[in-house]
């Protein structure tokens, strides 16, 4: 069989269409934090998209919700010369990295992304006007994940106020059903404290998180904020601390605890527990943030392979393979989020991925769309990590609120 027949029949059998030999044995090391049962499955997709189009998928895992140990094994890659081929990266990191000049650009397959992606997307995967990242799809974060049994036993219903929030946590109480499942890891308070912030008012949490804005940050709205927070925590269990995000998911899948703040991706759990929308759990946004919508786009950038300032044949599969309408539908399905592409159909996807998609239109256009800052989208690593202490301290003493405030507006200086 000649070389060109050999290939014709492996792509038939569905392996290696239209790469070469010496492409096909690329292997491409893949650094990601997506190891719960949901996000495992989610990359699995792409795994066996690479692997069908002949390329070796080295796993490069590191567990922890959020991926702050994801990003410390990352820089002792890099540092020490062993960058992988792809890490997930996203929001301000990624042009933090691209100023470092250890990526490569993926101009060749991203001709046609500008016109499918919204504007704030296609700008943050860009650094110096070439596209450095390949985006996959857009979490909401201002989601509350309620268990409609626990709801139901309770006779309360789906709060939309804070005091409306309080008077079913008081029910599930009385219930004797644990209000609130909470995890304990820094990312999960400062998740929570951003949802309460939105309550305020899009242009609030815009003033505050992503300008720094020092009077918004130090005022009465500010403080009530924090007043806020403490009262939520008074509904936590005791056994919050370590506590992995997905594992207080499983205890609102299982009916252990009533309610969950968690972004969409919490909603992967549920699908992979086989539970049902409307019937198992309730998926409702956050008390007071009905209009508005921060967003967690997860995305991956490309590092240089031994020097070579160009991507390799791998790292380009790689990026078009995420970006293509197939791959963008069902990762999201299995994800819990919404496909960052335009114009991918929503007719696969459950209510809450069809509300995400269009309580997002909405907020593209009244103004509401903010990034996250919990999820690296806001602000460089520096400002967001010294915000987050503020927080999880407050949330972790009996701090008042006032003294609060002033550590924040001190963090938000942080260079
Ligand atoms: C987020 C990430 C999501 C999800 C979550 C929990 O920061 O964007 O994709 O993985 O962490 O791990």
């Amino acid at each position: 069989m000649k070389f060109r027949a050999i290939m014709g029949a492996l792509c038939a059998a569905g392996l290696m269409c239209g790469v070469s030999a010496v492409q096909a044995a690329e292997s491409i090391e893949v650094l990601h934090w997506w190891t719960s049962g949901g996000e495992s499955k989610a990359v699995g997709v792409l795994k066996d998209d690479m692997t069908k189009q002949g390329y070796t998928w080295k796993d490069f895992a590191v567990a922890g919700g959020a991926g702050a140990a994801a990003m410390t094994a990352l820089k002792t890659q890099v540092i020490s010369g062993n960058a992988p081929s792809a890490a997930q990266i996203k929001g301000p990191l990624i042009q933090e990295w691209a100023s470092q000049g250890v990526l490569v650009p993926i101009d060749s397959v991203a001709g046609d992304w500008k016109k499918n992606l919204p504007p704030q997307i296609d700008k943050l995967v860009q650094a110096d006007g070439h596209y450095v990242a390949a985006p996959f799809s857009v979490h909401r974060v201002n989601w509350l994940y309620i268990n409609k049994a626990a709801l139901d036993k309770a006779g309360g219903k789906v709060p939309t106020t804070w005091p409306e929030f309080f008077a079913v946590a008081d029910k599930m109480k009385a219930a004797g059903i644990q209000p609130i499942a909470m995890g304990g890891q820094p990312w999960q308070d400062l998740t929570l404290w951003e949802d309460v912030v939105l309550s305020e008012g899009a242009d609030f949490y815009k003033k505050a998180l992503v300008d720094l804005d020092e009077k918004t940050l130090t005022s009465d709205k500010m403080v009530q904020v924090f007043d806020t927070v403490r009262k939520i925590q008074g509904y936590f269990d005791t056994g919050r601390t370590g506590r992995d995000w997905n594992l207080a998911t499983a205890m609102v899948i299982n009916g252990k605890a009533g309610m969950q703040f968690m972004g969409d991706w919490a909603k992967g759990e549920f699908t992979n527990a086989g539970k049902k929308s409307g019937t198992d759990f309730i998926c409702a946004v956050v008390p007071q943030t009905d209009k508005a919508y921060t967003y967690n786009v997860d995305s991956f950038v490309f590092f240089q392979q031994k020097g070579q300032k160009a991507a390799t044949p791998g790292q380009l599969a790689l990026a078009k393979t995420i970006m293509s309408p197939e791959f963008q539908e069902q990762f999201s399905l299995y994800k819990g989020s919404i496909p960052v592409r335009l114009g991918v159909p929503m007719d696969k996807f459950d209510d809450c991925a069809k509300k995400s998609y269009a309580d997002e239109q909405v907020a593209i256009k009244a103004g509401g769309y903010v990034p996250s800052l919990a999820h690296g989208m806001a602000q460089p690593d520096a400002a967001a990590g010294a915000i987050s202490d503020v927080v999880t301290k407050f949330m972790n003493s009996q701090e008042d609120s006032k003294t609060a405030v002033q550590a924040l507006a001190k963090a938000a200086k942080t260079k």
